[in-house]
């Protein structure tokens, strides 16, 4: 077994490397603070890997992204979100019976209490989608207090139920969110719909115009959940870990991932292309002297939906999303001008030294956006959108942890700059 050597005070450390099954090195620095007293410092954690997981593989260089083992590619083809987020829960993909058994505790599952309702329907009108989300998948856990633990048979069933209720419920607060936004009736979850159908049935149908469902639109939609299945250690994920580590229900556990996706550096970063694409029409002249402006560090402007911490190649996603893109402005005779600026906006930057020798290139923001228009989802919508396809990656995650033995709480260190040691002054003598 090989191992990594660290030299500290004249005295060698020796730490166990350990190699993933796609040839990922890491070397186990567990036992150093106990051994050596010291800790190591990794600020952003660009550096450090905080579990060991069988749920995703990506190879940022190359531009790969796999659930369970399975190309992205192949499964927005040929999977459905729901069996999508089986195999990323499960760990494998469904037989038929399993299936049908999950599809079914999701159609039961869809409906909200209706005293649920009092507190959507009392959020001020302007709220941000996100935060009603937020607050309405913690409010579940106010619903369905029932605490469960997962090393026992009945905690697995409590957990199939949770993650169940969860995934259901998330697109019925969505869209019932987006219905009080704009004054109209919710439309209730019908059972004989699959899921992304489900979901745009509540968002679109309405008592005086009926939404007929496209089965293009429904597809586009199923891929684009699926797309956002999971991605590894993120901001959010890593966040849905940390909080889940305390042992808080799973309920409060995806809130606080809601949360941590809504910023506009992560799963925000949606919203933030299309503003940035209206403020270029609206404010600058020409692209160049917005590209300009983002070279310009002083300005802290960016090019939203570009860079990834861990692609520095195109990302898997913006490529399916970029296509579809075409294809469905063009099925449905769409001209968005918002679609031409954005590939004006990368054929520049693609040829522009900053953003080359960066290694930035559009990533799953930069053409989701303008997809989710053209689907009639709303600006602000467009980050629940991401939080729905991501949730089946956060409740994984919060899963494999809860079945990693030994079970440990995440608790980081620091290195503490500050005052040594100061006294209390009387608040006459404070300066
Ligand atoms: N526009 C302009 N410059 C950029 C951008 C950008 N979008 N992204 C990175 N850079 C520059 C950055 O200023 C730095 O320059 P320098 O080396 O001169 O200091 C260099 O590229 C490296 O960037 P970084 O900030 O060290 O990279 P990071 O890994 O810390 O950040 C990121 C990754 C995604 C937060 C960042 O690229 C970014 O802010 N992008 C725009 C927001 C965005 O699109 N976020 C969505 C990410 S994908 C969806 C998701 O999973 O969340």
């Amino acid at each position: 077994m090989k191992k990594a050597e660290i030299i500290l005070e004249d005295k060698t450390y020796e730490m166990p490397v350990i190699v993933g099954t796609m040839n990922e090195k890491a070397f186990d620095i567990s036992t150093l603070r106990k051994d050596s007293g010291y800790i190591t410092l990794d600020q952003g954690y660009q550096n450090t890997g905080s579990c060991i997981s069988k749920i995703t593989y990506i190879d940022g260089e190359k531009g790969i992204l796999r659930y369970r083992g399975i190309p992205i590619e192949e499964l927005a083809i040929k999977s459905s979100f729901s069996e999508t987020a089986y195999l990323l829960i499960y760990g494998k993909l469904p037989t038929a019976e399993e299936l049908h058994t999950f599809s079914v505790k999701l159609t039961e599952n869809a409906m909200l209490h209706e005293d649920m309702l009092n507190f959507l329907r009392s959020y001020p009108i302007h709220s941000h989608p996100m935060a009603i989300l937020s607050s309405m998948v913690n409010t579940l856990s106010i619903f369905y207090p029932e605490e469960f633990s997962m090393d026992s048979d009945e905690g697995s069933v409590a957990f199939d139920l949770t993650a169940a209720r969860l995934l259901s419920k998330i697109r019925t607060i969505a869209a019932f969110s987006y219905k009080k936004s704009i004054g109209e009736p919710f439309i209730y979850p019908e059972p004989d719909l699959k899921y992304a159908a489900n979901f745009l049935n509540m968002m679109f149908n309405s008592p005086t115009k009926k939404y007929n469902l496209d089965p293009d639109i429904v597809k586009t939609l199923n891929k684009m959940l699926i797309i956002h299945g999971d991605h590894e250690q993120n901001c959010s994920t890593s966040t849905v870990r940390l909080v889940g580590s305390s042992k808080v229900n799973l309920y409060s556990s995806i809130c606080a991932g809601i949360c941590a996706l809504w910023g506009p550096l992560h799963g925000g970063a949606n919203q933030g292309v299309i503003e940035m694409l209206e403020d270029i029409i609206k404010n600058h002249k020409n692209i160049k002297g917005f590209i300009e402006k983002v070279k310009d560090k002083k300005s802290r402007t960016l090019l939203m939906g570009f860079g990834h911490r861990v692609y520095k190649t195109y990302d898997p996603r913006a490529k399916i999303l970029k296509e579809d893109c075409m294809n469905i402005l063009n099925k449905f005779h769409i001209k968005d001008p918002l679609l031409d600026l954005a590939l004006e906006l990368e054929e520049i930057a693609l040829k522009d030294d900053y953003f080359l020798s960066r290694n930035l290139y559009p990533n799953v923001d930069f053409y989701s956006g303008i997809l989710y228009r053209a689907l009639g989802i709303p600006t602000n919508m467009f980050t629940v959108m991401f939080a729905i396809g991501r949730l089946p990656g956060w409740i994984a995650h919060w899963k494999e942890m809860h079945d990693t033995v030994p079970f440990r709480i995440g608790r980081p260190r620091q290195i503490y700059m500050g005052e040594p040691l100061l006294h209390y002054t009387p608040m006459n003598n404070r300066k």
